[in-house]
């Protein structure tokens, strides 16, 4: 380790908690500790406390807990080894001379410290060339494209002469190496080429820099409609590979903690114009798609930061791309969030268009991966045969599989099963009545975790039909019977068993969670059963955390109040108590066991009971 445990107690001696959060929090002192508003979520009430004895801050609303190092590491996106830099200054604490390093190190890092220098001087020179009698045509086209001195002065941008040599000849001027030159990315050489020349000509100049704001490449934009190429990157250099680089990520760092929320858009133009638009919580790749380095870059920012695409074909896959390269590295918390933009507009246009608030818009539409995985692998939506349905599911099984997070990975799973079963049930063909063969497997897409009472072999009973009729069994009904059987005409009333499960279920909605396949399996003699637990899994489908109020309420408003109020008069006898709302999970979960298994062994000995009872 190069921080030894004392020098980093000493630097926190120096510098109490309240200091260095000062910054970013408005702290009241309250008896022993200073409280403030947590700068890990917007609140109206202060949960975040710090405790300068103890030297830590804890955050009651997020769990958050650490000290000066971890604060800044958790505000501003900084590595520990730059936290640790920049307070032990602040602290005037001295930092420990790394081992002198051997003459070839030596020789290395004086090297890249010439080329920085370098970079910089380039970048110095190309903001003078704009700003110079010969910048005029480039000024024009950034006043065209509505920048102003601010901004093009903010993001130091430049312009690159014509001609082979201007560059070459000012950084000769200043003392650096044709060899430094093509090192640095700046000329083009090669052994092929005789005399290296300017890679970047008659274009606009962005710099860009690393998190430290150290100018290590730049893009440059042509400035002729007939060049080949309408941007240009540095090549990749020892200071700049480009895959694990965002362009502005280190001014966006600051503005994204603050809005917890980092937005990644295409372009470099796209992220000026945002920024100029205020949002400077604004980064783009370098014109490749994005790298896990950038994913992992972005989440050091905010926890969903937000992709930006065109509403286009090609948007959709760079969207999708977007997600197989984070699906494996989601994290409890985190994630990527999708927002689309109208077709052919990118966020430029829109902010020119439209405003701030048009953009604005666009990211409260903004979607979970989730929601776009799942929009892919539905692609068109022609799942109406049993074979193409079961392709789908294996596929998603497949995707999900990808997910190394357990926690996350069984999430997507319940979710995407919920998903699917929704789709199901409200396609014709694959619905109620279309004579699904027995057996037929469940929509499931997790490895066979449920338990299931009859060995695992459980039927597909027709779902929302009254008496659980499989739907095997209605496949020789008459169309009259069907019709009569949706229509829910017999044998409505509510059984006591049913309304027992119903209860049970909304005073105990983990058990939805937990339970959701073997729920909506569930053969239901009354259609009023059907329809609520229908709607009781629908909530659990639209990935609302439900608490029992909330599941409530939202039944009540889907018109299901008056179900709530029948089975809230149920008569529980004394072994049906697992249903009230005081009793303990454990027990929730024995009686719901077993009053399951009665109901799936009644489902299955009443099928063709169930069938005679159409016929009357
Ligand atoms: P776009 O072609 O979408 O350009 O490229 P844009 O951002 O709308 O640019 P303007 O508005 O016409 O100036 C998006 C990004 O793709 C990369 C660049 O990083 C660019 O910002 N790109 C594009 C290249 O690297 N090379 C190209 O030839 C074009
Ligand atoms: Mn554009």
């Amino acid at each position: 380790m190069r921080f030894s445990p004392h020098l980093l107690d000493e630097i926190r001696a120096r510098l109490p908690v309240s200091q260095v959060v000062a910054r970013k929090v408005n702290l009241k002192r309250q008896g022993r500790e200073l409280v403030g508003l947590s700068p890990f979520k917007t609140e109206k009430t202060p949960s975040f406390t710090v405790n300068d004895q103890k030297g830590f801050y804890h955050c009651f609303a997020t769990g958050e807990h650490g000290d000066i190092f971890t604060f800044l590491m958790k505000t501003e996106g900084m590595p520990f080894p730059e936290a640790v830099e920049r307070l032990a200054e602040e602290a005037g604490v001295e930092l420990p001379k790394a081992e002198p390093p051997t003459p070839e190190a030596k020789q290395q890092i004086d090297a890249r410290q010439r080329l920085y220098e370098l970079v910089e001087e380039a970048a110095r020179y190309f903001s003078a060339n704009l700003n110079a009698a010969g910048g005029e045509f480039a000024r024009n086209y950034l006043a065209r494209r509505g920048l102003t001195h601010e901004t093009i002065a903010h993001f130091r941008l430049g312009y690159a002469l014509e001609g082979r040599t201007q560059l070459k000849a000012h950084l000769q001027k200043a003392g650096f190496s044709e060899r430094e030159m093509v090192a640095s990315g700046m000329l083009i050489g090669g052994p092929e080429i005789r005399e290296p020349y300017d890679r970047f000509r008659h274009r606009v100049m962005f710099p860009i820099m690393d998190m430290k704001g150290r100018v290590i490449a730049f893009g440059g934009r042509a400035l002729d409609a007939d060049q080949p190429a309408k941007y240009l990157n540095s090549n990749d250099t020892s200071l700049f590979h480009k895959g694990k680089i965002l362009f502005n990520a280190h001014n966006a760092r600051t503005a994204a903690f603050e809005k917890s929320n980092v937005i990644a858009v295409e372009g470099y133009m796209d992220v000026i114009a945002l920024a100029q638009a205020g949002f400077n919580e604004t980064v783009a790749p370098l014109g490749t798609a994005l790298t896990e380095d950038q994913v992992q870059l972005l989440w050091r920012m905010a926890p969903e930061p937000i992709l930006c695409f065109d509403g286009d074909a090609a948007g959709r896959k760079a969207a999708f791309r977007g997600i197989d390269v984070a699906l494996p590295m989601l994290k409890p918390g985190v994630s990527l969030r999708f927002a689309f933009l109208p077709d052919g507009v990118d966020p430029d246009d829109l902010v020119r268009e439209s405003g701030a608030e048009g953009l604005e818009g666009i990211l409260a539409k903004a979607r979970p991966m989730v929601d776009v995985l799942f929009e892919r692998e539905w692609g068109d939506g022609d799942w109406t045969t049993p074979e193409r349905r079961a392709g789908l599911e294996v596929r998603m099984k497949q995707v999900i599989a990808g997910i190394s997070d357990e926690t996350i990975r069984s999430h997507y799973d319940r979710d995407i099963r919920s998903r699917l079963f929704q789709a199901w049930r409200s396609m014709p063909s694959a619905g109620r009545f279309d004579g699904t063969p027995k057996g037929e497997k469940p929509v499931s897409i997790s490895q066979p975790s449920l338990k299931r009472p009859n060995g695992g072999r459980r039927n597909f009973p027709g779902r929302g039909a009254p008496g659980g009729l499989a739907s095997a069994g209605l496949a020789h009904a008459s169309e009259s019977l069907k019709r009569s059987a949706r229509a829910g005409g017999h044998g409505a009333a509510l059984k006591p068993r049913e309304a027992l499960i119903l209860l049970c279920l909304v005073n105990h909605p983990f058990l939805i969670d937990e339970r959701a396949e073997e729920i909506a399996g569930l053969g239901f003699a009354s259609q009023q059963a059907c329809d609520l637990r229908d709607a009781i899994l629908s909530a659990h489908a639209m990935e609302k955390t439900l608490d029992r109020e909330a599941l409530r309420s939202h039944l009540d408003r889907l018109g299901h109040g008056e179900s709530l109020l029948r089975i809230g008069q149920l008569m529980l006898h004394r072994s049906d108590r697992f249903a009230e709302p005081d009793a303990e999970a454990h027990s929730v979960r024995e009686g719901f066991d077993h009053v399951i298994a009665l109901q799936q062994g009644r489902t299955g000995l009443s099928r063709p009971l169930g069938a005679g009872h159409l016929r009357r």
